[in-house]
């Protein structure tokens, strides 16, 4: 018969591994918490046309990297390939911008998909925790989500990564540049490809990884140099709170994003430990997006953190998470009436809101305290028929091997207090 395999770009998350992705997860939404930020869960799948419009007729990610389908009934759906254009369609479907109190600021975190060439770290399955602030422009809410994710990071234990900076300038001033740029880059010697760039998007070939194009490309002309007075002074805002903030940033006139939506400030984190795909996350303010998909002006900012690269960020600094175990408690019961009344104190146990397992299957006593230790429990509770009607249950620190009767009818209280 055939077995099965996890398709390709994809892999499964399993204990004891899957516990570090939870946890990056939580470390990630916390902060965003703490400033304002509520839930949002969207469905995995959109129409096409949201992300066509939205991430852009011309980028990979639409061209070359989604996940379509034809349903049943007719309707071209995509897999999402990022968040930001379903949290932006969701809340203008659901007004939460006309609720009044603008910034409407979102988190969310869950499965996107993109049909990328496989690698360490680039996956065609993939897991972002990602905060879109609706509806404000205001330097301080750049700020304020950058610093968010420095935080993030932070809490982590994560030092090796850094922050590069750009300004994208807006609808008055990229224009222009857009002009100067390709004026400057059809006066170069490319390739088909590339030249055909040139014409649809020619902010991506600044972007180019290829040593021959890259040394053509010194003397291009720079956005940070065609900003407009009021890109200017918006993003010198941006930096000055960053840096009131206590946070490095790396001015990286070159970074484009590999979406189309942004304007003005836009930013990525990448970790030096983690060769060619080093974006850990990326994000910036997206003011033309609502307009874009249907939506009234409303200029927003936004990020998403890669979670898996967060987690393989962490194994390269040699970083490990404090989790608590799993289990606290492993119950061993020896006979038939123990284990009757074992379980009740395993469910007593779990109720008092102690981590608590239980040796199932009628193990021997040996096999029973190797699942106990395996568990990663700290305290193990054995008890036989003997220690039943003496009215106790033996409690055994698995970490010093010192072993006591505790009775009964104590034993939930005991073992809460010492859990704590
Ligand atoms: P993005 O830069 O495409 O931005 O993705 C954000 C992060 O998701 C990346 O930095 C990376 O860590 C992770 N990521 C992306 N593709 C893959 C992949 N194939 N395998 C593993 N990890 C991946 C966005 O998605 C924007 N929606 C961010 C944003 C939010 N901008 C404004 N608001």
């Amino acid at each position: 018969m055939t077995t099965f395999q996890a398709p390709k770009g994809t892999y499964d998350l399993i204990p004891p591994e899957s516990a570090t992705y939870l946890a990056v997860r939580e470390a990630i939404s916390a902060p965003l918490q703490r400033a304002g930020y509520g839930y949002i869960e969207t469905p995995g799948f959109e129409s096409v046309e949201l992300f066509s419009r939205g991430v852009g007729e011309s980028t990979d990610i639409v061209t070359k990297e989604m996940y379509t389908l034809t349903t049943k009934g007719g309707d071209e759906l995509a897999l999402r390939p990022e968040g930001t254009a379903s949290v932006l369609r969701a809340a203008l479907e659901n007004n939460l911008h006309r609720v009044g109190n603008l910034p409407v600021k979102l988190w969310y975190s869950g499965s996107y998909y993109r049909y990328e060439r496989p690698q360490a770290g680039r996956y065609r399955h993939f897991s972002q925790v990602g905060a879109e602030a609706i509806g404000a422009e205001d330097p301080a809410l750049d700020a304020e989500l950058i610093i968010l994710a420095v935080d993030a990071y932070r809490s982590l234990g994560l030092r090796d990564f850094r922050l590069l900076l750009n300004s994208l300038g807006d609808k008055e001033c990229r224009p222009v540049y857009r002009a100067a740029l390709q004026d400057f880059l059809r006066g170069l010697e490319l390739d088909e490809d590339t030249r055909a760039r040139i014409e649809i998007n020619p902010l991506r070939v600044l972007d180019d990884k290829r040593e021959a194009v890259q040394k053509q490309l010194a003397g291009a002309p720079m956005m940070r140099d065609h900003l407009c007075e009021a890109c200017k002074a918006y993003h010198e805002q941006v930096r000055d709170l960053l840096s009131a903030a206590g946070v490095a940033y790396e001015d990286d006139p070159k970074l484009v994003r590999g979406l189309d939506y942004y304007t003005r400030t836009t930013f990525e984190f990448v970790h030096d430990g983690l060769g060619s795909q080093s974006a850990v996350g990326g994000g910036g303010r997206y003011d033309g997006l609502s307009e874009m998909i249907g939506g009234p002006a409303l200029p927003s900012v936004g990020w998403a953190l890669g979670v898996d690269r967060t987690v393989l960020a962490l194994k390269a600094e040699g970083v490990e998470l404090e989790l608590p175990s799993a289990t606290q408690v492993f119950a061993v019961p020896l006979g038939e009436e123990a284990r009757r009344a074992l379980f009740g104190v395993v469910t007593e146990l779990r109720r008092a809101g102690v981590a608590t397992d239980f040796a199932y299957g009628g193990k021997g006593l040996k096999n029973a305290m190797k699942s106990a230790n395996r568990s990663g429990a700290r305290y193990a509770l054995v008890a036989g028929e003997r220690d039943l009607a003496e009215g106790v249950v033996q409690l055994k620190d698995l970490e010093t091997g010192e072993q006591s009767p505790v009775a009964l009818d104590r034993i939930v209280e005991e073992l809460r207090a010492k859990a704590r």
